[in-house]
This record gives structure tokens, C-alpha cells and sequence, in this order.
């Protein structure tokens, strides 16, 4: 705008004085140039005040003129959803990138249904080819592990840069992960709703009798108060623990941080754990006296290892349970290590990459009885993932377990033995 407006100018001034010229002679040059000057500039203002500015940043376009050649297949290359054309003959002609990246075995001159084998995808396909109908499909496969797809089927009309013949297209979106969140979430929701049935069923049973046949049985009074007392206490931890995993996921994307002494925070958990320890279990902190400075929430370390000292304490009976710092290792690079130890039972193999699934316990009843919910090494990981950290975890049958919570090492961290 601000370069019209100065060619205006300069048009202004040159027609002023050339009008000024001209009438030289007969009147005031002066006056005639300020008037034509006058005249050009309100002309110029008035045409700015029209002007439409889009005009300045795009060209012309001529929207009655087919799309330049090739103009289509670019634009499908660079579309985000795989997109698939496919002939009348049910030859795939054409993916692009989206697709290739999606279905890797894609191969142009292929029948579509080696894509996908789902009779539904494979008759909705066969119907927009031989009666031009479009639709919408949802299937699974199980090519390699259950797969969730929603597509959608289209025509592209004869005279496209596809040929002379009607072309079906299809527009293909992976659902797997929506669709595991999905059953994530429904079977969490199943889970809590059944821990938290059972204690209730219990307390309203034993409700139901103190009202009734037990109204004035003190001895069976104070037993039932007990069980009642023991399974509300029960929801209360399922709640609690419910509550904490919320709070951890809804900061999980902040890192912390706060630097704080980690063996420092250990020791302490360590040492207010002590006098609840059941008779016969020891804890041995066995953590040098060093500063390890990390990155962290102190409060989230600390649920970290009363989870871990908690189901040593709970599964492994009595017997020593060691707190050292780990070896360093290469599998976890930059990271320092802090092991929990137990000489229990141990854990079978087969469990040990679920046991951090919410709800997932090797024994339930067991879990059960010793007041568990379930949810605690679920907590544990959230928190680890948090500190960007990682969790191990060693264990065999008759051998004991070793759970260890590496932390990274930042730049910034200051490694100082006091020892
Ligand atoms: N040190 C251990 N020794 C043997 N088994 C263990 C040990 N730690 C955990 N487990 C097994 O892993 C399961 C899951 O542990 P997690 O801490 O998540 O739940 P929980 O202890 O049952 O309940 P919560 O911790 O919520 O009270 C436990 O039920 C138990 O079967
Ligand atoms: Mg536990």
C-alpha cells in the first residue's frame, strides 16, 4: 500500500507540473499545480479505499480453466491420509505417500484385496467399482497383531488423470491406537468399579445382618465392625491410589524440575518406614553418603520407593531387604540406579512385563488380603516416566526380586562424595 500510495505521489506532482507548465504563461503556476496535485491525491485515496488487498498477494485466477496438469496427483501426494485409486478391475493404480507409509506392502498392479482381506472392505470396494455406491467401513485385521482400519470409499469420475473410466478411491486411517485407548480406558473404568463393589457388597451385607438377626449380638457387633472397618479402609487406599495416579498423569508431559538430593530423599523414606515394619522384616539402607542431584518431585520419588519397600515388605515375608545404589549399566546410559532387594518368593517370567499394568497382580487374592490394590507399581512407572527414568525389573522363582529406578544424570548434576 505504502508504495502506491508514493507512486500516486509522484504522479501527482509530475501532472501538477505539467499543468502548471501549460498555463504558465496566463495564470499562477503555483495555484494550478496545487489544485491538480489536490485532485490526483483525493483520486488516489479513494482508489486505495476500494482496493481490495488480497489482491496484492495473490494472482489473478482464472477459476472457469482446468487445474493445471499433474496438479491433482500432487496434491493427493501430500495429503495426510493415505489415499488409495483403485482401477475398475480392482488394480491398485496409485498410493500415496500416507499409504506407502502405512501399509508398507503396497504395491501398485496388486488387486486391493491383498491389502486387506476384511469381506467388508472387499465387498464395499466391489460396490463403488460396479455400482458406483460410496460408503464409509470399519474392519479389523490381524496381520500383524490386531489392526483397527475405518475407510472410506469414493469415486474418481472418468477423465481424471487416472484414465478415461470411473476409478474408486479409498481414504484409509489407522484406528489401532485410538482404539486401544478406548478399551484401556473401558477396562480401567471395569477394574476400579469391580474393586470397589466388592468391599461395598461386603459392608452392606454385614449392614443388612447387624440390623437384622445380629442386632443384639455384641460378640458378632464387634467382629463385623472389624471386617466392615478393614474393608472400607480397603476403598479408602483403591481411591487414594486412583486419585494419585490421576494427579501423576495429568502432570506426566511437565518434567520436573526442581533439583533435590536423591539418596538424601531415599534415606528418609527409608528411615519413616522403619518403625512400621512388620516383626521380622529389616531394611538395610545400604545407599553411599553421597549428593546425587537430579532433576525431580521430591514428594513422587518418595511414593516411588514406599511402593517399592511396601511389596517387599508385603510379598517377600520376613528377611532383609537391601536399598543399594546400582552398578552403573550400559542398557541405561547417563542414569544412576537404585535398587530394591528382597529374598522372597520371587516372580515367574511370564508376569514380569505386566506387573506394571494397572490392576495386574500376580495372585489377586493374595494381593487382596494383604490390603493391595494393585495400583502401585502402575504409580511407580508413571512417576519414572515422568523423571524420564526407567524401571527394572529382576526377578525369578524361589530367588527374590530386585525392582531398580534409574534416574538421568543431567548436565548440571553435581556428583560429590562426602564419604
Ligand atoms: N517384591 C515382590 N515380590 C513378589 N511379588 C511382587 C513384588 N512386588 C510386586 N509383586 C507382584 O506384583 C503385583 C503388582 O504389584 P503392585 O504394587 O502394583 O500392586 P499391589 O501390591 O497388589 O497393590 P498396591 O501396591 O496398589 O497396594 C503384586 O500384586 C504382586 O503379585
Ligand atoms: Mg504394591
Amino acid at each position: 500500500m505504502k508504495d502506491r500510495i508514493i507512486l500516486h505521489l509522484y504522479l501527482a506532482v509530475i501532472a501538477g507540473l505539467v499543468g502548471a507548465i501549460l498555463v504558465f504563461m496566463k495564470e499562477s503556476g503555483w495555484l494550478v499545480f496545487g489544485a491538480i496535485f489536490l485532485i490526483v491525491m483525493v483520486f488516489a485515496l479513494i482508489r486505495e479505499a476500494l482496493h481490495d488487498p488480497v489482491e496484492d498477494f495473490e494472482p489473478e485466477i482464472d477459476l472457469t480453466q482446468p487445474l493445471p496438469p499433474g496438479f491433482g496427483r500432487a496434491l493427493l501426494e501430500e495429503m495426510p491420509l493415505a489415499l488409495i485409486v483403485i482401477s475398475p478391475k480392482g488394480r491398485v493404480v496409485y498410493g500415496n505417500n500416507a499409504a506407502i507409509n502405512l501399509l508398507p506392502k503396497l504395491e501398485v498392479g496388486d488387486h486391493f484385496a491383498n491389502l486387506f482381506r476384511a469381506p467388508a472392505f472387499v465387498d464395499a470396494v466391489n460396490a463403488a467399482l460396479e455400482d458406483g455406491e460410496s460408503s464409509s467401513v470399519s474392519f479389523m485385521t490381524t496381520q500383524g497383531g490386531d489392526r483397527y482400519f475405518e475407510t472410506r470409499i469414493g469415486l474418481v469420475p472418468a477423465g481424471s488423470e487416472f484414465g478415461d473410466v470411473v476409478h474408486a478411491i479409498v481414504e484409509i486411517e489407522d484406528r489401532t491406537r485410538h482404539r486401544q485407548a478406548e478399551k484401556m480406558r473401558s477396562d480401567f473404568i471395569a477394574n476400579a468399579s469391580h474393586e470397589l463393589r466388592t468391599p461395598l457388597a461386603s459392608i452392606i451385607g454385614y449392614i443388612d445382618t447387624l440390623q437384622g438377626h445380629a442386632k443384639n449380638d455384641a460378640a458378632a457387633r464387634e467382629k463385623f465392625l472389624d471386617i466392615m472397618g478393614k474393608q472400607a479402609m480397603r476403598m479408602q487406599r483403591l481411591v487414594d491410589d486412583l486419585m494419585s495416579l490421576s494427579r501423576i498423569e495429568s502432570n506426566a508431559h511437565i518434567a520436573p524440575k526442581d533439583p533435590c538430593s536423591l539418596y538424601d530423599i531415599v534415606g528418609e523414606t527409608v528411615a519413616a518406614m522403619q518403625p512400621l515394619l512388620p516383626d521380622g522384616a529389616v531394611l538395610d539402607n545400604q545407599l553411599p553418603s553421597k549428593q546425587i542431584s537430579v532433576r525431580g518431585d521430591r514428594d513422587q520419588i518418595n511414593q516411588v520407593f514406599v511402593n517399592l519397600i511396601d511389596n517387599a515388605v508385603k510379598y517377600a515375608g520376613t528377611g532383609p531387604i537391601e536399598i543399594a545404589e546400582a552398578a552403573p549399566n550400559p542398557n541405561y546410559p547417563n542414569m544412576c540406579g537404585i535398587s530394591v532387594q528382597d529374598h522372597g518368593p520371587g516372580i515367574e517370567k511370564e508376569h514380569l512385563n505386566r506387573l506394571t499394568e494397572r490392576f495386574y497382580r500376580v495372585n489377586t487374592a493374595q494381593s487382596r488380603t494383604k490390603g493391595g490394590t494393585g495400583l502401585g507399581l502402575a504409580i511407580v512407572k508413571h512417576i519414572v516416566n515422568r523423571h524420564q527414568g526407567a524401571l527394572q525389573i529382576e526377578s525369578a522363582l524361589g530367588k527374590g526380586s530386585k525392582f531398580t529406578v534409574w534416574f538421568p544424570l543431567q548436565e548440571n548434576i553435581s556428583i560429590k562424595s562426602v564419604a
